[in-house]
C-alpha cells in the first residue's frame, strides 16, 4: 500500500454524519501518516525511525521529549522479531520512552506464551508492554470494582454464604464467516474465554485491592486466578454451530476457508471453580458462542434462595451487569404486589445507562485503554504472571480438545439457537436457575 490506499482504507470506517464529523475525519486524516516495511529487515524500521524523527521536530522544538507507543496488531509468531527491531531501530534511548501495546493472541497455550514472553521480555521491559485485553476497557467492566466495593450491601453479601452460581456469558448473532481460516485454529475458548471472560471473571471474584495502583490490582487479580484448578472436560459442553433451522444460515463447516470435517468449537460452556474461603463451591459458568440468537455480553450474579417459611416458590435476588448492548445494572428482587393479599412479584431495581446517562457519551474500550497506556496506566492490561496463570487453567482442556479424542464430543447447534440442546442441563445441574421469575 501508499499512503493515499492507506487512508483510504481508514475512511472506509468512518461514521460521518453531518459537516462537523466530516471536518473532523478530514483534520484525523492530515495526522495520519504511513510507511511500511518488512517485519525481520532493518531497513523498513530505519525508513519508520526517519519519519518519526521528522514528525517529532515540532515537539522537540518546544522541549518535549521522543515519547512513542507502538501498538503491534500482528499475528504472534513475529511479535519477537518485531519487537527486536523496534528497540533496535525505534528505541529513543536517553531522549525519551517507548512502550509497545501488544494485541491477542498471547500464545497458542501456556508454553507457546512463555516462549513469547521470552522473546520480548529481554528486550522490553514490563513496565514498557502494555497487553491489551479490550474487554477490561468497556465501561461496565471497569464499574465491577465501584459496585462491589463502594456499596455495603454488595460487599457484605459477596461470598459464597449468599451467592449461589455466577454465570458470564458472551453470545453473538453472527457465524465466523471469511474469517474461519483465523477461528478453526484458535476456537472459541482462546478468541474470547481464556482472555476477556476470565478476565471479567477475576474482577467478579478477587480480594479487595490495597489501592488503585496498577500493581496492587493486578496482584489481586493474579492471586485469585492462582485458587483456580484447571478446567476439567467433564465440567464443559462443547458446540459447533450448523444450518440454521430455515437453511438461509451457513453451517460452520459451509465456509470456504474451514478444512473440512472440522471439529472447532464455536460455542463451550465451562465451570470453573475456586478453592478460596470466599467462592468454594460457588460454580462459576462461562458460556460464548458465535452465531447465537442475539448479541449480549452480561453477568449474572444470583443469590440463594431465601428460607421458605412465610414466601414459598419465590424468585431469588439476581444480579445482572449487562457489559453490552445498552449497559445496565439491574437486580431482580421480590416486593408485595399492591393491593390487598400477601403475593410477591418479581420487581427489577433498573440502572439502565441509555436512560439515566443520556447525554454522555461513553468512551469506546479501545479509547479508553490507548489513552490509559499513553498515561502510562498499567491498571488495566494483562501482567506477564497473570497471562502465565490464565493459560494454566485452559491449557490441559485445549490440549484434549485439540488431541480430538474421543471422550471430546462437539454438539451441533443450530444457527441463530441458544446453542447445544444440553446447555440448560448443564446449568441447572450447577445450580443456576434460568427462568427466574416464580
Ligand atoms: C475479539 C474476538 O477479541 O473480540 C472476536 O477475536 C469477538 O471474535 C470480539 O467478536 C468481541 O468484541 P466485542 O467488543 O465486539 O464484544
Amino acid at each position: 500500500m501508499d499512503e493515499e490506499e492507506y487512508k483510504k482504507r481508514l475512511s472506509s470506517n468512518f461514521k460521518l454524519f453531518d459537516d462537523n464529523s466530516k471536518k473532523q475525519a478530514k483534520e484525523f486524516l492530515e495526522l495520519c501518516t504511513y510507511v511500511h516495511g518488512k517485519y525481520d529487515e532493518d531497513a523498513g524500521f530505519q525508513d519508520l525511525e526517519k519519519h518519526v524523527r521528522e514528525l517529532e521536530k515540532p515537539s522537540l522544538d518546544k522541549g518535549l521529549k521522543r515519547d512513542r507507543l507502538y501498538y503491534l496488531a500482528l499475528p504472534p509468531s513475529v511479535f519477537g522479531t518485531v519487537t527486536a527491531h523496534l528497540k533496535k531501530n525505534n528505541y529513543p534511548g536517553d531522549e525519551g520512552h517507548a512502550k509497545v501495546i501488544i494485541e491477542k493472541p498471547f500464545g497458542h497455550d501456556l508454553e507457546s506464551s512463555r516462549v513469547l514472553q521470552k522473546a520480548i521480555a529481554p528486550v522490553w521491559t514490563e513496565d514498557e508492554v502494555y497487553r491489551i485485553d479490550h474487554y477490561l476497557g468497556k465501561e461496565m467492566v471497569k464499574n465491577i470494582l465501584a459496585l462491589r466495593f463502594a456499596n455495603q450491601f454488595f460487599n457484605a453479601s459477596w461470598n459464597r454464604q449468599n451467592i449461589a452460581c455466577v454465570q458470564i456469558s458472551f453470545k453473538e448473532p453472527f457465524g465466523t464467516e471469511g474469517r474461519g481460516g483465523y477461528f478453526d485454529e484458535i476456537g472459541i475458548i482462546r478468541d474470547v474465554m481464556q482472555n476477556h471472560l476470565l478476565q471479567v471473571l477475576s474482577l467478579i471474584a478477587m480480594e479487595r485491592p490495597v489501592s488503585f495502583a496498577p500493581e496492587d490490582i493486578r496482584d489481586e487479580k493474579v492471586k485469585v486466578l492462582k485458587a483456580i484448578p484447571p478446567i476439567e472436560l467433564s465440567q464443559t459442553i462443547l458446540g459447533q454451530y450448523d444450518r440454521s433451522e430455515d437453511g438461509a444460515k451457513p453451517a460452520y463447516t459451509d465456509d470456504e476457508t474451514v478444512p473440512k470435517g472440522s471439529k472447532a468449537v464455536t460455542f463451550a460452556a465451562l465451570q470453573l471453580s475456586i478453592n478460596n474461603d470466599r467462592w468454594e463451591g460457588v460454580p462459576f459458568i462461562l458460556k460464548a458462542g458465535k452465531a447465537l440468537d442475539e448479541a449480549k455480553v452480561e453477568i449474572r450474579i444470583q443469590f440463594k434462595d431465601v428460607a421458605q417459611g412465610i414466601f414459598q416458590n419465590i424468585a431469588r435476588n439476581e444480579l445482572v451487569l449487562r457489559i453490552q448492548p445498552k449497559e445496565a445494572i439491574y437486580l431482580k428482587m421480590n416486593a408485595k404486589y399492591p393491593g390487598l393479599g400477601t403475593r410477591t412479584v418479581v420487581t427489577d431495581l433498573d440502572l439502565s445507562y441509555h436512560r439515566r446517562y443520556s447525554d454522555l457519551k461513553i468512551p469506546e474500550a479501545y479509547e479508553a485503554l490507548i489513552l490509559d497506556a499513553l498515561k502510562g496506566d498499567h491498571s488495566n492490561f494483562v501482567r506477564d504472571d497473570e497471562l502465565d496463570v490464565s493459560w494454566k487453567i485452559f491449557t490441559p482442556l485445549l490440549h484434549k480438545i485439540d488431541s480430538k479424542d474421543e471422550d471430546v464430543k462437539v454438539e451441533k447447534y443450530a444457527y441463530g439457537s441458544r446453542g447445544p440442546a444440553s446447555v440448560n442441563q448443564f446449568l441447572a445441574d450447577r445450580g443456576y436457575v434460568r427462568d427466574n421469575t416464580k
